[in-house]
């Protein structure tokens, strides 16, 4: 990569961030305490704070990555061996993988046509030919940060007596993504739309499932490490209940996190400048189709498609040419039913969801991170026209 490269994505990180992590190293304190849960309660009140106003009880969990909290949010809501649970193919291992860290199997369901979000009809479809006492729980994934059609999501869901735990690890901030479902998680990954190099965020409105998910988090012990050294009386006494994980979150990195959940708007902001840049400079061309976009989209990805009818190179051979140019660019999703794991042990077909390969055969992501110039953002913008002119149909 020469030093004039756009990189695919880069995070936003300032002196603050800096300064914060200076000073969890010098307090003596380094994993997860103080910081921790203020990043916690931080992130509770932002969400209940306008423009998302979550109403009732909030209960935020920080946890090392959006898979550990993917993995304890199925296992508070009772998933084990033998049962399943929905996703769709167009989505990131972690999703699924979960659902065997518990034995169980997830079950793939197709997108809407023309989308990257699970589709409701299929959905509901698909939960009909399962046993029904076997179907656990649905994980929607909000693509890109763009909000899946959760009433529909929900009703199905209700209906038929499934757990939602929304894969909301692209959507932050958003009003419509992460807090309507019994539980929803968010990544801080390097790539992320806030990050802590590796970092999540559980939220969920239940005392009980806020509990569990509590004790399963640190080793199955009942309590947290802050508050045993906190409580004088007691410092050295835990009872461990169940066999748990070590998924807890770190203070270094909660403190960064506090830093970029106060930046969370703005960083949104500069995303939306960005897509704004990329849609009208896009939106006349017949060989590019534009992302799906609405209401609360936290604009992690710009999901561009080719339209393979008016152009004579393959959306591989586009992103070769992009690298070419300097331009880092990423593709989301390879769907999972294409992957030899869940291929093989699931006997999957590419038809068996045509329109999840429809949306992700065709899709280049472009960088669309905080920080980036207009002057990159232009070189993007013709880098792409120029291909895709030299190589119409
Ligand atoms: C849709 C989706 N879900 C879950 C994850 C897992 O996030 P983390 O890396 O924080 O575990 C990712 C990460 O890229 C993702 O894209």
């Amino acid at each position: 990569m020469s030093h004039d490269d756009i990189p695919f994505a880069r995070p936003f990180i300032g002196t603050e961030e800096e300064d914060a992590v200076i000073r969890v190293l010098r307090s003596g304190w380094l994993t997860t305490g103080v910081e921790a849960m203020n990043f916690e309660q931080e992130f509770a009140a932002f969400l209940k704070s306008p423009p998302i106003l979550s109403t009732g009880d909030i209960h935020c969990l920080a946890v090392n990555s959006a898979t550990s909290g993917l993995h304890l949010a199925l296992e508070a809501c009772g998933v084990g061996p033998g049962d399943t649970v929905l996703v769709p193919s167009c989505t990131f291992t972690a999703t699924a993988e979960v659902a065997r860290y518990l034995g169980a199997d997830p079950v793939f369901v197709d997108v809407s046509p023309g989308s990257f979000h699970i589709d409701p009809a299929a959905l509901e479809q698909t939960i009909k030919r399962l046993p029904p006492e076997k179907a656990k729980a649905v994980i929607p994934v909000h693509y890109g940060g763009l909000s899946c059609d959760m009433e529909a999501i929900m009703g199905i869901a209700r209906r038929y007596g499934l757990k939602v735990i929304e894969d909301a690890a692209h959507a932050f901030p958003s009003a419509l993504a992460g807090t309507v479902g019994d539980a929803g998680v968010f990544s801080f990954y390097a790539t992320k739309t806030i990050t802590t190099g590796e970092g999540g965020m559980i939220v969920c409105h239940d005392e009980t499932m806020s509990r569990r998910i509590s004790v399963m988090r640190s080793h199955g012990i009942d309590r947290a490490v802050w508050n045993r050294y906190s409580d004088a009386r007691a410092s050295w006494y835990y009872e461990v209940v169940e066999a748990g994980y070590k998924y807890n979150l770190p203070d270094v990195l909660a403190a960064i996190g506090r830093v970029q959940l106060a930046r969370a708007w703005d960083l949104l902001r500069m995303r939306e400048e960005i897509a704004a840049a990329y849609d009208s400079a896009f939106s006349g061309s017949e060989y590019l189709l534009l992302p799906p976009t609405g209401p609360g989209d936290a604009r992690h990805l710009y999901p561009l498609r080719l339209n393979p009818q008016r152009l004579r190179i393959s959306r591989d051979e586009f992103i070769q040419k992009l690298k070419e140019a300097g331009i880092g660019v990423s593709v989301h999703f390879i769907p999972l039913h294409t992957m030899p794991f869940y291929k093989n042990r699931y006997h999957l077909t590419e038809e068996d969801f045509p329109e999840t390969i429809q949306s992700c055969r065709q899709e280049i992501s472009l960088p669309i991170w905080p920080g980036m110039s207009a002057a990159q953002v232009n070189r993007v913008i013709e880098a792409v026209l120029s291909i895709s002119g030299n190589f119409a149909a």
